[in-house]
C-alpha cells in the first residue's frame, strides 16, 4: 500500500541533484554545493561511467515526457491515464469499494499535480508555470470522493507545497521557476485539502487518523478502524511544512501526536512496531515488522523530518527505531564484503519476538539504503534552510 514517492522528501533530495546538473547546461546560478553530485574521488569509485549516467538521465527524461504529454492529451483533467484504453480515469464513483482506484484518485487532476515537481526536476520552467496556472484554475477539492489520508498528503499536499515554495522562491535556488504573478494560491489549496482531511482525526480514540476520509462528507459510517503504520505515521513532512507556512501549528501537532502514539505502542521487548493497528483500541492487528510495505515511510519520515526541521525528537525516534531494526531484522554476515557467510539482509520479522516471519522481502524496502546513505552523506541539519521556517517562538 505504501509505495509512492514522498514528494517533499524528493524535493529536498532529488531537486538539488537535477537542478544542478541541468544548470550546467542552462547556466542558471545555484548557491549550495550539491551533496548529490559525486566528488572526483567518489566518481573514480563509481561503477557507472559519466556516459552511462548521462544516458540514464536522458532516458528518465524521455520516460517522464512520454507519460506527462500523453496524460495531458488524453486524460487531463481526470486523475490519470488509463494506459490500456488510452483514456482518462478518476475515482470509481459507482463502486466505492474499489479502493485500489479510489484510495488514490480523488477527482483532482492528480497527475498534473504530481508532475509539478518533476517539471522542476527536468528544468522545464515554461511548462511548470503553465501547469501551475492550470492547476490553480481547474483543480477543486469539493468532491464526494473518499481518498486515503496518506495518499492525498504525500501526493497532493506535497505537490502543492513544493510547487508553492518553488514558484515563490525569488532567489531561484532550483532554477528559473519564480513566478511574478503567483500569489500563494497553491498554499491555499494545500490548506483547503488538509482541512478536508482533518475529519479523519475526529472520533479516533488514539489520535491516529482513519485511513480514509470523504473530501466533502468527512468520515462515512462504517469506515474501517484499521490503519497501517506507514499510512498513519508519514504525514509529518507535509503537515509540518504546511503548519510552518501558515503559522498554524494544528497540522504539525496532529502529525507529531500520531508519531508519539505509534511510538508508545511499540513492543516493549523488541522495540518494533507491527504493520497494522486499530485506531480506536491502539491494539496491533498485524504483527509483521519490516522495512517494506506497511512501515517503510514511517522510518523515512522520521529522519527526513529531522533533516527538514531540525527537531531533536525526530532524530531520537529514528535512532531508536534503527537500533531495533539492526537488533531484530538484520541477518547474515556482519560486514558487507570482507567476511565469509550469508550476505547481509533485512528480513521481515514478528514484532513481538523478532523471529523471522516469512521468506520474502518487498521491493519497497530499497528506499532504506537511500535513507542510510542520506544519514551518512547529507546529515547536516539546517542545510536546507527549512529550520528558518520555524515560526512559533522556538
Ligand atoms: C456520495 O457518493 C456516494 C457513492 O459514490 C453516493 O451514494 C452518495 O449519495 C453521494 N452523496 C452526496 C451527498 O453526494
Ligand atoms: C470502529 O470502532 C468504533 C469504536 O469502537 C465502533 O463503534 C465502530 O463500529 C468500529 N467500526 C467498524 C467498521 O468496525
Amino acid at each position: 500500500m505504501i509505495q509512492n514517492a514522498r514528494k517533499l522528501a524528493w524535493i529536498v533530495f532529488g531537486l538539488a541533484f537535477f537542478a544542478t546538473t541541468s544548470s550546467q547546461h542552462q547556466k542558471i546560478p545555484y548557491r549550495t554545493r550539491n551533496p548529490f553530485l559525486l566528488t572526483p574521488g567518489e566518481r573514480r569509485l563509481s561503477s557507472f561511467s559519466q556516459e552511462e549516467m548521462l544516458d540514464a538521465r536522458n532516458e528518465a527524461r524521455e520516460m517522464f515526457y512520454f507519460g506527462y504529454e500523453n496524460y495531458m492529451s488524453h486524460a487531463f483533467p481526470l486523475d490519470e491515464l488509463d494506459p490500456i484504453h488510452c483514456t482518462g480515469r478518476g475515482p470509481d464513483y459507482k463502486n466505492p469499494t474499489n479502493i485500489n482506484i479510489n484510495d488514490v484518485l480523488g477527482d483532482y487532476s492528480l497527475t498534473l499535480l504530481d508532475s509539478l515537481d518533476s517539471l522542476v526536476v527536468f528544468g522545464d520552467s515554461k511548462e511548470f508555470r503553465r501547469a501551475v496556472k492550470l492547476a490553480i484554475r481547474t483543480v477543486n477539492f469539493d468532491k464526494n470522493a473518499t481518498v486515503q489520508v496518506f495518499e492525498a498528503t504525500i501526493r497532493v499536499i506535497g505537490s502543492l507545497l513544493s510547487a508553492h515554495l518553488i514558484a515563490s522562491d525569488k532567489s531561484r535556488t532550483l532554477g528559473d521557476f519564480y513566478m511574478e504573478d503567483y500569489d500563494g494560491e497553491l498554499l491555499s489549496m494545500a490548506h483547503e485539502l488538509a482541512s478536508r482531511l482533518m475529519p479523519a482525526f475526529d472520533g479516533s480514540r488514539t489520535g491516529i487518523p482513519y485511513t480514509r476520509v470523504n473530501l466533502r462528507l468527512g468520515i462515512l459510517p462504517d469506515t474501517i478502524n484499521e490503519t497501517c503504520t506507514a499510512g498513519a505515521g508519514s504525514l509529518l513532512l507535509e503537515f509540518g511544512i504546511l503548519s510552518r507556512l501558515l503559522k498554524d501549528h494544528t497540522y504539525e501537532h496532529a502529525a507529531r501526536r500520531i508519531n508519539e502514539k505509534l511510538w508508545q505502542l511499540r513492543d516493549p521487548i523488541t522495540g518494533l512496531l507491527g504493520n497494522l493497528l486499530n485506531i480506536q483500541t491502539g491494539k496491533w492487528v498485524g504483527h509483521l515488522s519490516g522495512l517494506g510495505a506497511g512501515l517503510d515511510s514511517f522510518f523515512e519520515y522520521l529522519l527526513k523530518a529531522y533533516i527538514m526541521f531540525g527537531e531533536k525528537r525526530d532524530l531520537q525516534l529514528f535512532n531508536e527505531a534503527y537500533a531495533s531494526i539492526l537488533d531484530n531484522m538484520r541477518r547474515g554476515r556482519s560486514s558487507c564484503s570482507l567476511e565469509d557467510g550469508e550476505p547481509p539482509l533485512f528480513v521481515n520479522v514478528d514484532a513481538r519476538d523478532g523471529s523471522t516471519a516469512n521468506t520474502w522481502i518487498d521491493s519497497l524496502q530499497v528506499y532504506f539504503l537511500i535513507l542510510l546513505f542520506s544519514l551518512i552523506k547529507f546529515f547536516i541539519p539546517g542545510k536546507f534552510r527549512w529550520s528558518s521556517l520555524t515560526c512559533w517562538g522556538r
